[in-house]
């Protein structure tokens, strides 16, 4: 590690602690507290993820870092701070609880700080830089590390929000992409741990296709992926405050259901199932996936159920069928 990064790591270093302090303790970070508590998020949690609160105020943290003895260039070096034209800088973070975003080895590389007053944008980033590129990095890898080896399934989810309400749930393999699709560097990175990744995206429609987008690069790394179901417009953290921790234990983690239910789902929002030719492509476009499913009982499973839906045998589905299991094998 270069001298400089070394420098913006001791900065975060020194924010995470100062942030999460004020969260705490102090009557400045008092709002940040209320927010989090409102939310359910524990004291327990927040000491664990540290959680903290930036004040709103130009210059708090340049200050602060400033009497510390980092330059002014470093700070916006590592996203904490912008240079005004009057050279002068401003603090990035103001009036934002803060999410720390920690490296597979624990270090804070960058904030996520998410509005308490409804501004804009809802949640803010560090700018990216040499130490933290979001699409090589999981929001919280290196917590869930050692519940990931041990299950060899690791949940995946879209915000810190959820991550963090999923953990305190007692779903502790808990990793996030932030706000942004996998890449396949994640993807690589989660199979060296895994067997099996459960997404349990937003129930909204921007989760349904990101968790389509999402399975594709996980099964091309393979992974094997399940779906996590939540009801109409939910997302995960909504759910288990509505729900409770046992309900998201066992009615949306322990009943994820398998890719090719979420597939036959997901697809048939592109036919009308009226027209019979958008049926027969519909049924060739499941057949084609069916065939790339290692175990033959789970195949037989599906065509089956295919059959009885449309009325076709289940001869002539295994034969279409066949034409793309040569493919595979
Ligand atoms: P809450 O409203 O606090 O529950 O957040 P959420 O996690 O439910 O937010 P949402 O589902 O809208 O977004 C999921 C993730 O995308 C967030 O955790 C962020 O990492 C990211 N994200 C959301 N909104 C923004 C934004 O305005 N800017 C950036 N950079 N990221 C965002
Ligand atoms: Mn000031
Ligand atoms: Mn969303
Ligand atoms: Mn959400
Ligand atoms: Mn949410």
């Amino acid at each position: 590690l270069s001298e400089e990064n070394q420098s913006v790591l001791a900065a975060y270093e020194w924010l995470t602690k100062l942030y999460h302090h004020l969260l705490r303790f102090t009557k400045d970070g008092k709002e940040g507290y209320n927010y989090f508590k409102q939310r359910g998020i524990s004291e327990e949690t927040a000491d664990i993820f540290q959680l903290g609160f930036a004040p709103n105020d130009n210059d708090f943290t340049a200050e602060f870092l400033k009497k510390k003895g980092f330059h002014q260039q470093l700070l916006v070096k590592a996203g904490l701070v912008s240079l005004q034209e009057d050279n002068k800088v401003t603090d990035r973070f103001r009036g934002r609880i803060i999410f720390p975003i920690r490296n597979h080895l624990g270090k804070t590389i960058a904030f996520g700080g998410r509005t308490i007053s409804n501004g804009e944008p809802k949640y803010l980033n560090s700018s990216e830089s040499e130490l933290f590129q979001k699409g090589k990095l999981l929001y919280n890898f290196d917590l869930a590390k050692k519940h990931i080896r041990k299950s060899s399934e690791a949940v995946l989810f879209e915000g810190y929000m959820d991550v963090i309400s999923a953990y305190q749930a007692g779903v502790k393999n808990a990793i996030a992409t932030l706000g942004t699709s996998l890449t396949t560097n994640q993807a690589k990175l989660l199979k060296r741990y895994v067997d099996t990744v459960i997404i349990c995206y937003d129930g909204d429609d921007a989760g349904i296709e990101a968790t389509y987008k999402a399975s594709s690069i996980l099964k091309e790394t393979g992974c094997h992926v399940k779906i996590a179901r939540l009801s109409d417009g939910m997302d995960p953290d909504d759910y288990i405050n509505a729900h409770g921790d046992i309900a998201f234990q066992n009615d949306v983690i322990k009943a994820s259901e398998t890719y090719i239910s979420f597939y036959m789902r997901y697809i048939k929002r592109s036919y009308n199932l009226n027209l019979e030719d958008d049926r027969f492509k519909y049924i060739a476009a499941i057949l084609k996936e069916l065939a790339m499913i290692d175990s033959s009982i789970e195949r037989e499973y599906y065509l089956k159920e295919i059959s009885n839906e449309h009325n076709i045998t289940i001869e002539t589905l295994k034969q279409e069928m066949h034409t793309h299991r040569k493919e595979v094998e």
